[in-house]
């Protein structure tokens, strides 16, 4: 297997160099150095995602065109990155969707190797997941299906193509989906400009402004970690803020790092959303950690600084390769009403159903599931098993609860765990209740060195696809470090009808 994926890999990159901007080919072909004048902090100018709009509405629909093609971006002074963007965009545009009206994205390669488009958190057929095995090729296009039956919350779109999926999202093939609702627009949240994406990536330059990663070796299979940390695809950036609460939605889009976020003042700051959106109520923190493709959305309240404040954003992680400690940074430059409040509850649990969100007991569980997440002959496994897109690993049925036992027993690695279609509660970590932050929907678990926590889900109906009575019922689940994704840390599961 290791030889058939490194073939097909230089296959690929041989197939394609013609097909390289130049200056990609350059970093391809020339001796590349690193980067060695970093950019100073807290210079770049805080930028927002674009919000993509529909090329057509209907009364339920609205329709998508998205190309995954080579572009540069700027993001280091001076230089311009060679980047796969999503319309060619670093992060790729925001899909905005209503709970309750269709999505339809027509998604085209124009890269040289194959995609898999994952709307990651999204409730779909398997047809529309973006299953690792379900390729576009280059020069082609696939269309996927969303009822946006969901509740509100931050969902991310990124590649999700057997074997090269680590290296087209360093790339830059991620961006936000974000689903919208109506309780959420009643809530007397920040709204509009003081709801703030945050994509966080960390990424390594060459001198030239193009991303060093190295798509052989072992430091690609262990995780890619940047001594730049991009946040909406700018290299610690600062954002002039008004005195006033704001709403951030944090995305850790990291190939490989987590973080523990938390703000140079000490202040605490509210958690009111994860994964699977809005909480019961929010959570007041003063670090928060968050691993590779887990989302957590705060409220920081910026009333009580002085205009001139400048508030920086850390990274408090210890035990961290090539210290990434800033973030980005909040400048108070003006006073403002504020009009917004943070209530003392947010969305009561009878507000939180959805089929990815069906209210679950112990009492009710009826099969529980142990997965270990290690290293074993130069792969990363589950259960000692390395993914095999023709093997069901797990057989699973609708409507049945089960809980899952996650065990990092690695030792020096973190394995953030992800599972497809649903969302499930933590009941425990390490034996004892999670922590308040991590309360809320989830559909990520970040396992820190040698963490194991315990999941309750209940498998909700396969949603139907375009093709109505045509269900593709295999998903996969698998360690969110996408380099032990490729490096063979996922199976996948079937989802049989009640
Ligand atoms: Cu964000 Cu299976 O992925
Ligand atoms: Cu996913
Ligand atoms: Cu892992």
């Amino acid at each position: 297997m290791e030889i058939t994926r490194r073939e097909m890999l230089k296959l690929s990159l041989l197939g394609s160099a013609a097909l390289l901007l130049p200056l990609e080919r350059a970093a391809r072909t020339a001796i590349t150095r690193p980067l060695r004048q970093l950019p100073r902090p807290f210079q770049a100018e805080f930028a927002l995602p674009q919000v993509l709009q529909p090329v057509r509405r209907t009364a339920t629909t609205d329709f998508y065109r998205v190309t995954a093609r080579q572009a540069e971006a700027d993001i280091l002074p001076g230089l311009r990155t060679p980047i796969w963007g999503y319309n060619g965009l670093f992060p790729g545009p925001t899909i905005k969707a209503r709970r309750g009206r269709k999505v339809v994205v027509n998604h085209a390669n124009r890269l040289p190797v194959s995609t898999s488009v994952h709307t990651h958190g999204a409730y779909v057929d398997g047809d529309s997941d973006g299953h690792p095995n379900d390729l576009i090729q280059p020069g082609k296009s696939k269309t996927y299906y969303f009822g946006n039956d969901q509740t509100a919350r931050t969902q991310w779109y990124h590649d999700h193509a057997m074997h090269t999926t680590a290296s087209s999202v360093y790339k830059g093939l991620a961006g936000l989906y974000l689903i919208e609702d109506e309780f959420e627009d009643d809530l007397p949240l920040p709204k509009d400009e003081y709801d703030v994406p945050l994509v966080i990536q960390d990424r390594l330059f060459n001198s030239d402004g193009s991303f060093d990663y190295s798509e052989e070796g072992k430091a690609s299979s262990n995780g890619v970690y940047g001594n730049v940390v991009l946040v909406n695809g700018k290299p610690w950036p600062r954002m002039a803020v008004s005195a006033r609460k704001y709403r951030f939605r944090i995305l850790n889009g990291s190939n490989a790092r987590a973080y523990d976020l938390a703000l140079s003042t000490g202040e605490p700051f509210a958690v009111i959303a994860t994964e699977g959106g809005m909480m019961s109520e929010p959570v007041l923190v003063r670090s928060l950690p968050i691993s590779p493709a887990e989302r957590y959305e705060v409220i920081v309240d910026f009333s009580k600084y002085p205009v001139g404040t400048k508030v920086v954003l850390k990274n408090r992680r210890r035990r961290e390769k090539k210290g990434a400690e800033n973030v980005m940074r909040f400048d108070v430059v003006r006073k403002a009403r504020d009009d917004s409040l943070l209530p003392a509850v947010l969305r009561p649990p009878e507000e939180q159903i959805d089929p990815t969100h069906l209210p679950v007991e112990l009492s009710e569980v009826e099969r529980t599931r142990e997965f270990v997440f290690k290293r074993q002959n130069g792969y990363w496994s589950i259960n000692g098993k390395t993914w095999d897109g023709n093997r069901i690993d797990e057989h699973c049925r609708e409507g049945q609860a089960e809980v899952w036992e996650l065990k990092n027993n690695g030792g020096g690695w973190i394995h953030p765990v992800h599972i497809h279609l649903l969302d499930f509660k933590i009941i425990e970590r390490d034996g004892r209740p999670p922590a308040a932050y991590e309360a809320g929907w989830k559909e990520t678990v970040f396992l820190d060195e040698n963490q194991s926590a315990k999941v309750l889900l209940k498998w909700p109906r396969v949603p139907e696809g375009p093709k109505p009575g045509r269900y593709v019922r295999r998903y996969p689940f698998h360690c969110h470090v996408v380099e032990h994704e490729d490096h063979d840390m996922m199976l996948q599961f079937q989802v049989a009808a009640a």
